[in-house]
Formats: C-alpha cells, structure tokens, sequence
C-alpha cells in the first residue's frame, strides 16, 4: 500500500467548508447513557481542531447493529448530548443522516458549529456500501474526513463508498493509527516480537499465520497457548483447549520454522480447580498440570523468560491476554510482561504497540495504557490489520489521495 499518498486535513483549508467527519462513536451505552466516553475524548480532538480553523464540521457514525431500521434504542442523541459536554460547546442533532433535514442542518450551520447526524445505520445502505446512499450523505458536505480508523475494516458507505464522491482526507488520528501500525508491523527495527493471547486458536488462525511470516519472535499466550502445547503432546488436563486444533497449530509451529520464527510458549501455569476470585492455585510446570485442574495464567518463570524476549527486541505488537485476567490473581503474568514492556519503552528500547478491546482493558488494568508507544481502542480492524489484509477504509483514502494529486 502507498502510505505516503495518504492526504491528511493538515494544512488544509476548511475555512467556511462543511466538512464530514466520520467517526467511530460505537460507545458502550446503558440505559440510554454513555457508559464510557473514551472514543468521544479522543474523537473530540479533530473536531475541535477543524471547528477552530473554521469548518462547518458534521459528525457521522453508527451506534449498535440496528440493522438498517429506524429503531431508537439506538439513537445516538444521547451521544451528541455528551460530545457536547466533552466539547464544551452546542451540537446540533440532526435526526436523519439523508434528505432534507441534513441538507437544510448542513446549510444553516455557521462556521466553527458543530453537528451530529442520527445513526447511518438507520439505512440498509450504509452496510452495503450502497453508492446512492453515499451519495446522499455527500450532499451535506463538501469536503470528507475519514477518522474512524475502527471502522475500517468495514467497506461501509460511510467509511468506503463516500471517499470517491468527495474530496477526502485522513483525519489526524486515523493517521496516528496507521503511521503506528506501520512502525510496528510493516517497517519495523529489528528484531521484533508478538505478543497473540486470549482463549481460542480458531479466532486467530490468519493472525498467527501473518505473523509467523513477519515477526523474529511470537509468543503464544492465554487459552490458545494450551492447543498449542497440546499440539506437543502435552497434557494440559481440563484446560480451555481445541483439541481438534492441535494439526492448525503443528502447521503454524511448521510455518514459522520455515519462516525463522521462534515461537514461545509458556513453561509454567498458574493453575485452579475452580474458575473464579480467589480460588486456590498452584504454580507447575506445563508438564505437570494435574489432570483435574484448568491453567488460568502463566507462571513466573514464563513471564521471566517472556520478559527476556522482549528485551531482546526493538519492537512489540501486542494483541490479547495471557491469562484469564479479568478475575484475580489471574491476571499477574498479562500485568508483569505489560509492566516490563512499559519500562522497555520508556527506556527507548522497545516500540511497543498495542491494540484490542480486551487487551485494551487489560492494559488499563495493569495501568500502563499511556506508557506503551500506542494502544489502539480498535478491535475488528486491528486483527484484520495483524492478519495483513488491506483495510477498505484506508485503501479509500490512500486512493482519494492519488486521485487528487492527478487531478
Ligand atoms: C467497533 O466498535 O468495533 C466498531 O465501531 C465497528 O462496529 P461493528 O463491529 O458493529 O461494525
Ligand atoms: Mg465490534
């Protein structure tokens, strides 16, 4: 892919302009309140950014799966009320995202407001990248700025079909994102390692099939590392475990020696007879897992000779946990490598790139969210973008920029 084409709202005039931002506010929401306002603290930097320079600017995004119906459990006019807040300053909510309510909101808004359209996926066209339909929404605007990085994964009307009807650019942390994930995965320093963890292998067969090809070191945790060790003929007793993995993972171990990838799996687990709070454990060696108990984290001497690989790398991807985190102390092997991976960055010595909802959250945890290189809230596009496809979403964006320079 041509990254350097990407046009970005830099030194853009917006002035006057009004300007179609999509985002990805999908916020976690109860009772029709916004449970946790991250995505719209972090969205809030560009809007900010482009209302100040003078742009007209309108927020698009979906909220939910409504699936293509108007069905108000899913209004995001609670979201625009708290983007207010994060703001500082009005929004004006605009109860469909086409026709004329958009188009006359689009004409009376005064440079520097702000607006949110109602949810795109109150259409059916919006998931079928319907040209019409982005058509549509393109009325409202005159100029489109792609900052929904989470998104991209999707080759929604809103994300994908849009970008060859206006002129688009990448917003500033779309672009965050992708010079991020570029440094860790695409051009990396030397040698570089993985982190792949959570519970199942088959969730993440074209992940680690990707990063056997590109990574010096992958280190398998979590509920998948059992298939794996199962793959070698160990016991792993009434572990978490696809058993009828283990030939996929020999294939992956297979790859990965063709491709000069060590692959490293734990030595020792923490184990539990029960899964939950404080239950009673025991730390053994992976060889001596007892047939009625279920490993629930790493052990410490895998979390030791984790911590060696990583210092022996200038670079890191980390997607997933590797133990069962949530519920104490199964936690302490995903904290202890994530804390070790922090102090290797602050150091200098480690670019360390995080991404996932439960890593995210893992990471949160063990409170160094802020002290790795990048944490990615992106889900569905970061895996996609570990399992090396192109992401619809960005390929757009990078072609509207070479369009634009022909022109
Ligand atoms: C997300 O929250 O992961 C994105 O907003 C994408 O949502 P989707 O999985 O419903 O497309
Ligand atoms: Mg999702």
């Amino acid at each position: 892919m041509q990254f350097d084409q990407l046009k970005t709202t830099q030194g853009l005039d917006v002035a006057g302009k009004r300007v179609l931002v999509r985002v990805d506010f999908n916020v976690p929401m109860k009772d029709g309140v916004v449970t946790d306002a991250t995505r719209l603290e972090r969205g809030s930097a560009a809007i900010k950014d482009l209302a100040g320079r003078g742009a007209k600017v309108i927020i698009l995004t979906h909220l939910g799966r409504p699936k293509g119906s108007r069905n108000l459990e899913f209004t995001l006019k609670p979201v625009a009320d708290k983007l207010a807040e994060v703001l500082g300053q009005p929004v004006r909510f605009v109860d469909d995202c086409i026709g004329e309510a958009a188009q006359k909101a689009s004409r009376e808004l005064q440079p520097g407001e702000v607006a949110m359209f109602e949810n795109l996926r109150f259409h059916a066209q919006e998931e079928k990248d319907d040209p019409d339909f982005a058509a549509a929404l393109a009325r409202s605007g005159d100029l489109f700025v792609g900052e929904a990085f989470s998104c991209s994964h999707r080759a929604h009307a809103s994300v994908h079909a849009i970008t060859r009807l206006l002129p688009s650019y990448a917003g500033p942390l779309m672009n965050q994102e992708i010079l991020a994930l570029r440094a860790a995965l695409e051009e990396p320093r030397r040698p570089t390692a993985a982190v792949v963890g959570g519970s199942k292998v088959s969730t993440k067969i074209p992940v680690l099939t990707n990063l056997v090809a590109k990574v010096d070191k992958l280190i398998i945790g979590g509920g998948m590392a059992n298939t794996f060790l199962a793959a070698e003929g160990i016991d792993v007793g009434k572990s978490l475990c696809e058993h009828d993995l283990t030939d996929t993972a020999r294939e992956i171990i297979a790859a990965a020696k063709e491709k000069g990838c060590e692959i490293v799996l734990p030595v020792d687990a923490v184990v539990a007879r029960e899964f939950k709070e404080g239950a009673a454990t025991e730390t053994v060696s992976v060889n001596a897992v007892p047939a009625d108990a279920m490993i629930l984290d790493v052990g410490p001497q895998s979390v030791a000779k984790l911590a060696d690989v990583i210092a022996g790398c200038r670079t890191l991807l980390w997607n997933g946990p590797l133990g069962a985190f949530e519920i104490a102390p199964f936690g302490n092997g995903t904290f202890a490598l994530a804390e070790e991976a922090a102090k290797l960055t602050r150091s200098g010595q480690l670019i360390s790139v995080a991404g996932g909802g439960d890593t995210v959250a893992a990471l949160n945890a063990a409170g160094v969210t802020d002290k790795f290189t990048y944490v990615s809230t992106a889900g569905g596009a970061f895996l996609e973008w570990l399992e090396g496809k192109a992401l619809p979403g960005v390929v757009a964006l990078i072609e509207a920029g070479q369009m634009s320079r022909v022109a």
